[in-house]
């Protein structure tokens, strides 16, 4: 059995961005009564890559990618302004989860308050979206609107705190500002200095695992950038899509990124199997990586049993690291329903509270 190790999660699933959105993203997870977790954890993505984090053990912020360690380099004054935002937001985080324990009657923990916030720009069009949203104990608390500058409460017991945060008016205007300037100016001045970072391409090593003979057989490409990519089964040269579950793509700890598709070989006679192949194909580039589905190229429990267990570690480190890293699961919906819409770009985003075993 492969023991991956049980831990307390919040999965990512990224919405597909066209090749000329650019997006700066803060998270922010406040937790009480979670066990083994940082009682207070930021992450700030550009491009979806993480570029900078800050926890309550640390108590200050710090860059991440050597592009933003040089910028932060010549301003340190602009990673002193994110380690006091983090210690702020933290007390902030901390007293709200003390309001909402009362305002909902939740007496019972663990509690969980989480805030995904930022920008997007579109460096052709030049538009600008802004968001700031919360999600309790994994669901959907409020959102805002910035067209009406109100809070969208999804759900009824958010409603009270939605008319009370409506009522303050002074955050509301600094919320809008800080959406409408201040966040695409800094976006825009990171993806300058982190142009040939963000610009670049690198191809991924693609592997296929299989737990026992009789599991699905799961193509995993890791190490790629950027993260526009996609990942398919075929069968003589046809994408598949029966028996295939594609996953997410999930950051790597170093800003690459990583993503598998499995498939389910049950009812594939062994003959069969050299008219299967996995491709991983960057968008709007054409050369793919093609991996046959090949038994001794197949990476199991069983003979290998010290490697397999070392690329799951390595998974489960990595999943690890994206559960505190991005704490939320941002994805464009495909039937558009029961989720938050929040704003015009029709970008929906939920998040989802996952118990990893
Ligand atoms: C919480 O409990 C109080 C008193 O028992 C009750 O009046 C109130 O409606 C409850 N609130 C919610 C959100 O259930
Ligand atoms: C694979 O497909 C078979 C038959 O179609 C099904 O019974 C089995 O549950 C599937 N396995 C997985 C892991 O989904």
């Amino acid at each position: 059995q492969i023991a991956i190790m049980n831990c307390f999660g919040l999965l990512l699933l990224f919405h597909v961005a066209s090749s000329v959105k650019h997006s700066l993203r803060y998270f922010l997870t406040a937790t009480h009564g979670v066990h083994d977790f940082p009682e207070f954890f930021g992450a700030a993505t550009v491009d979806e890559v993480q570029v900078g984090y800050c926890d309550s053990n640390i108590k200050t912020a710090k860059p991440k990618q050597d592009w933003m360690m040089k910028l932060i380099e010549r301003n340190p004054e602009h990673l002193e302004w994110y380690s006091q935002k983090c210690l702020g937001s933290q007390h902030v985080f901390r007293a709200n989860i003390d309001i909402l324990k009362q305002r909902l009657n939740l007496t019972k923990g663990p509690h969980i308050l989480q805030r995904m916030n930022g920008c997007e720009w579109d460096d052709e069009t030049g538009e600008v979206i802004g968001f700031n949203q919360y999600g309790y104990n994994g669901e959907d608390f409020l959102a805002l609107d910035l067209k009406t500058l109100t809070w969208t409460a999804p759900k009824s017991q958010a409603v009270l705190t939605k008319l009370i945060w409506d009522g303050e008016k002074a955050r509301l205007e600094h919320n809008k500002n800080y959406y409408i300037y201040k966040c695409p100016d800094w976006l825009k001045n990171y993806i300058r200095h982190g142009k040939s970072f963000l610009q670049r391409t690198v191809h991924p090593s693609v592997s296929l695992l299989q737990k026992t003979p009789s599991s699905v057989v799961t193509c995993h490409a890791t190490g790629f950038y950027p993260e526009r990519a996609t990942m398919f089964w075929r069968k003589d040269g046809q994408e598949l899509h029966e028996g295939v579950e594609k996953g997410e793509i999930l950051p790597n700890n170093d800003g690459t990124f990583q993503m598998s598709v499995d498939l389910n070989i049950s009812s594939v006679t062994a003959e069969d199997w050299r008219r299967y192949d996995c491709i991983f194909l960057f968008a709007g580039l054409k050369d793919s990586i093609t991996t046959r589905l090949d038994r001794t190229m197949i990476r199991t429990n069983q003979d290998e049993s010290s490697q397999i267990r070392i690329v799951i570690a390595v998974i489960s480190v990595v999943i690890a690291i994206i559960i505190i890293a991005v704490a939320f699961t941002a994805y464009k919906k495909r039937n558009g329903k029961s989720t938050l819409k929040l704003d015009s770009s029709s970008n929906l985003i939920k998040y989802k509270l996952n118990k990893i075993n």
